[in-house]
């Protein structure tokens, strides 16, 4: 299959947005249609530089709208999908689970529903599910997250995820859905929205407000940047077996103080300052906070050669350049329907 039309859902969100620019520039043959509901996390700031290009069209829409699906399915001969929109954030899933039912699950499966009804049973088809490294709960040092072990999700979010997943793996078995998974652990890098902890972290140190560590700051998170993660999708589009899990990951975990730590000194490094640090201020713990995540991603390495580019340091401070240089960026983001949650969460308690 040398022409791909491929539907990119939740193309204006973080990760999304970098793939999308990635398939439109790396990819001029293939058509990229990028479905995105445009909520507080969807931003088209974030594609300002691909708008134009020929093979790249947006389409402000819910992936639970059947109607919408299935015209752009058969109007645009849809063969792949890279499946990114979601509600993505966990605090905000334990605030309100339904909204992460609604979107992770019956979203993906009204998508699913689409693939199937106008694949039938081609075989140069791909839908391609993007996951996360939260479905398999929490796991204890020195072990790692295979492909093989069991889901234990812990939040309404992972719970949400894990659903979407098995909801997949269900459409390859009964429908012979051609598709792959893949579960990444955290992304950090340009465009992530100010509710996560590494940006919230910057736009504070910038703006000399307190760094809320959730609970005692011990636990465990394996940081990718989310280039990295998209070289991955990448190859994994291309040269995956479908049928197939991969796990992806950095290789790089750290706990969340020393990472706000190390933070913090390549700010001040950056603005001249000296005691960031003393901004770091230890909060309520997140209800049902999982202790430690970390990916063991050696079959992506073992099978398709794929390594992440940068260690948390490097991709760190790419990331901070990326602030400091985009603060209209931010103050876009953060001024729209996200701004009463952000205060009521962040700086009111
Ligand atoms: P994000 O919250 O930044 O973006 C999500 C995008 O989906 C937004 O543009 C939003 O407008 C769109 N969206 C939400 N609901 C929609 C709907 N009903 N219909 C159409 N569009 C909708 O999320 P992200 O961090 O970029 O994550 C993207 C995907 O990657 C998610 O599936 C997430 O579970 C997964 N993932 C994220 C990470 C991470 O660290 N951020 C790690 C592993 C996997
Ligand atoms: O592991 C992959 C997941 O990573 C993705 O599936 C999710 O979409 C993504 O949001 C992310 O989830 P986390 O909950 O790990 O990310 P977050 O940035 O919210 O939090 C990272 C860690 O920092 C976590 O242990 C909670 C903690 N934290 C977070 C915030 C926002 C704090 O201590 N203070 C904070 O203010």
């Amino acid at each position: 299959m040398l022409e791909k039309n491929i539907l990119i859902t939740g193309g204006a969100g973080f990760i999304g947005s970098h793939v999308v620019r990635k398939f439109v520039l790396n990819y001029p043959q293939y058509k990229i249609i990028n479905l995105d509901k445009l909520t507080y996390a969807g931003n088209l700031e974030n594609l300002k530089d691909v708008e134009q290009k020929d093979n790249y069209q947006f389409i402000k829409g819910d992936i639970e709208d059947t109607e919408l699906l299935h015209n752009l399915f058969q109007d645009n001969s849809i063969n792949g999908v890279i499946h990114l929109a979601a509600e993505s954030h966990v605090d905000r899933s334990i605030a309100d689970p339904l909204s992460f039912i609604q979107t992770n699950v019956m979203g993906t499966v009204n998508l699913l529903n689409a693939a199937v009804h106008h694949w039938h049973s081609a075989t140069d088809c791909l839908f391609f599910h993007i996951s996360t490294d939260e479905v398999y709960g929490s796991i204890s040092a020195p072990h790692l997250f295979t492909e093989s072990t069991p889901y234990d999700p812990k939040s309404p979010y992972s719970a949400s995820k894990a659903s979407s997943d098995h909801f997949v793996r269900t459409y390859m078995n009964t429908y012979k859905l051609p598709a792959i998974i893949s579960n990444c652990s955290n992304n950090y890098g340009p465009c992530q929205f100010p509710e996560k902890l590494i940006p919230l972290c910057i736009h504070n140190i910038n703006n000399q407000k307190p760094l809320p560590i959730y609970g005692n700051g011990e636990n465990i998170r394996d940081w990718l940047y989310v280039e990295d993660h998209v070289a991955a999708i990448d190859v994994l589009f291309h040269q995956g077996r479908v049928g197939e899990t991969y796990n992806i990951g950095g290789d790089n975990q750290w706990k969340n103080i020393d990472l706000v730590r190390l933070l913090c000194r390549i700010m001040d490094l950056k603005l001249g300052r000296s005691n960031s640090e003393n901004l770091i201020e230890f909060v309520k713990d997140r209800p049902g906070h999982d202790l430690r995540y970390a990916i063991d991603a050696r079959k992506i390495q073992n099978e398709l050669g794929w390594r992440p580019s940068l260690d948390l340091e490097e991709g760190l401070k790419k990331t901070v350049d990326w602030y400091l240089e985009n603060e209209n960026w931010l103050e876009h983001v953060t001024s729209g329907q996200y701004q009463n949650y952000y205060q009521e969460q962040y700086f009111n308690r």
